[in-house]
């Protein structure tokens, strides 16, 4: 923690130039509360995981990943739903964050996590899965507020902000969970 500063560490799973969920990234550096600071972790440059390249070392992208997030005090997640789970450029970049194993380099890190689809589920299966997958990494998932945010088309503007004032609400509510939660661990843990 700097100067008594919440640093979060933020991986968007979209690549997409225009994705949504880069979107929703945007807006939480917007609505981010004070004594807060998230900065995106970029993952496209990451090579697939391949346990024969990481025995001859982390390769530089993935050294640069594990630095970025080593340094954080929390996690911000803006997960896409691609066929009912997370897409593969996050799962790859969580698979290398969560080697070597036992080693996570976001073990007892706090997380929250939003989406964006296109559909009416608003990334909740994908959000369930990834649940899931910060369990092994010991990373501890916020419980709430759930932020999904269902039909995307219809609650971003043309660029790409984020207009839906009930998600903007959630939003907002769970990064003030967030910067409490990570306030509150950090202190009980000296
Ligand atoms: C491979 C693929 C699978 C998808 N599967 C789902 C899905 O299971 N549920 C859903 O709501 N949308 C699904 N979509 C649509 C995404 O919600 C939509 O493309 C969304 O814009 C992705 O997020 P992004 O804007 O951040 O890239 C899928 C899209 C792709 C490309």
């Amino acid at each position: 923690m700097t100067n008594g500063r919440v640093e979060v560490a933020a991986l968007v799973g979209s690549l997409r130039r225009q994705s949504y969920n880069r979107g929703l990234l945007r807006t939480a550096m917007l609505l981010q509360p004070e004594g807060m600071r998230i900065y995106e972790v970029p993952i496209d440059r990451l090579p697939f995981y391949d346990e024969d390249v990481e025995r001859q070392g982390d390769p530089p992208p993935v050294r640069e990943l594990k630095t970025a997030l080593a340094r954080a005090d929390a996690l911000l997640i803006l997960t896409p739903e691609y066929n009912y789970s997370i897409s593969g450029v996050l799962k790859n970049a969580l698979d290398w964050a969560s080697r070597p194993s036992g080693r996570s380099v976001v073990r007892g890190m706090p997380a929250a996590i939003m989406g964006a689809a296109a559909g009416r589920s608003g990334t909740m299966r994908a959000q369930l899965h990834l649940r899931q997958i910060l369990l092994y990494l010991g990373a501890v998932a916020l419980p709430e507020p759930e932020v999904y945010v269902t039909f995307a088309a219809d609650k971003f503007n043309t660029l790409g902000e984020l207009t839906d004032q009930t998600s903007l609400d959630q939003a907002r509510q769970l990064l003030r969970n967030l910067h409490a939660w990570t306030l509150m661990l950090h202190a009980s843990r000296g």
